[in-house]
């Protein structure tokens, strides 16, 4: 579905849904940051300089990612924070901006103070290969995209990588490491705007777990 696309939503700005953690609040020193948005983010922000991570005015080695499952950006600290130390994440207002041309009011800065890290062994975990989900796609999409006769595309690495949308000329159903120009992906999320067709799967939408993997799947390169 096509958000609704007055001259009001125009000029309203981008909002902030919610924040981990919240403005004032203690942060495990190895989790990250999120900052939720209500709406997806433009596809052509520059995510490394969306955000920054302060500490007494010296900068912090960080990585941002977007998350479109959460409508997101996820701060990754390059090292864990020091524990009581405390610590300012700004988001530029100058820089994010909704895919519907919103921007936000002025910069979002959240402080915190670091605590002690969650006991969850962290570090970067392996990247996700499509041998991880197909179960799971089966079960969800596979009695319309079964074998031949189903619907296309057939839900296999080999159909999909690379492979041209047969509903939107131009698209491209996985394009490895850009999980929003991939029409699989689009199709997925709950109304991303400018989709054809209906959302996948048709009656609900799919589990939330699942979609992050399937960006994930994306996102790390598309390994089969
Ligand atoms: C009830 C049947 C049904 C289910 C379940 C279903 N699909 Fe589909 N899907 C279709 C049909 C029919 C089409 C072709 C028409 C269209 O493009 O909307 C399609 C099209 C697609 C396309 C677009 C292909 C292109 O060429 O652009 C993608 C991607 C897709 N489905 C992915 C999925 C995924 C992933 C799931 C499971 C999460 C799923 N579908 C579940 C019926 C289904």
């Amino acid at each position: 579905m096509l958000a609704a696309c007055g001259p009001d939503t125009t000029t309203d700005s981008l909002g902030v849904v919610a924040t981990v953690p919240s403005d004032g609040a203690r942060h495990a020193a190895d989790a990250p940051l999120r900052v939720r948005f209500d709406g997806y983010l433009a596809e052509s922000i520059s995510l490394a300089s969306a955000a920054r991570l302060e500490s007494a005015d010296v900068g912090i080695a960080v990585s941002v990612l977007y998350d479109p499952v959460e409508q997101g950006l996820v701060v990754l600290p390059a090292r864990p924070l020091r524990v009581g130390l405390g610590y300012t994440l700004t988001v530029d207002a100058s820089v994010v901006e909704g895919v519907d041309g919103r921007t936000l009011d002025e910069d979002l800065r959240l402080s915190f103070v670091a605590g002690n890290p969650t006991s969850a062994a962290r570090g970067v975990p392996p990247p996700v290969r499509f041998a991880d989900l197909q179960a799971d796609l089966r079960a969800a999409c596979g009695d319309c995209h079964g074998a031949p006769p189903g619907a296309y595309p057939p839900l296999t690495a080999a159909a999909l990588v690379e492979a041209p949308s047969q509903r939107r000329p131009g698209a491209v159903l996985v394009v490895p490491g850009a999980p929003l120009q991939s029409e699989l992906v689009r199709r997925v999320l709950v109304d991303y705007p400018g989709t054809l067709g209906a959302p996948m799967p048709p009656d609900a939408p799919l589990d939330v777990a699942l979609q992050k993997r399937l960006v994930d799947w994306v996102r790390d390169g598309a390994l089969p």
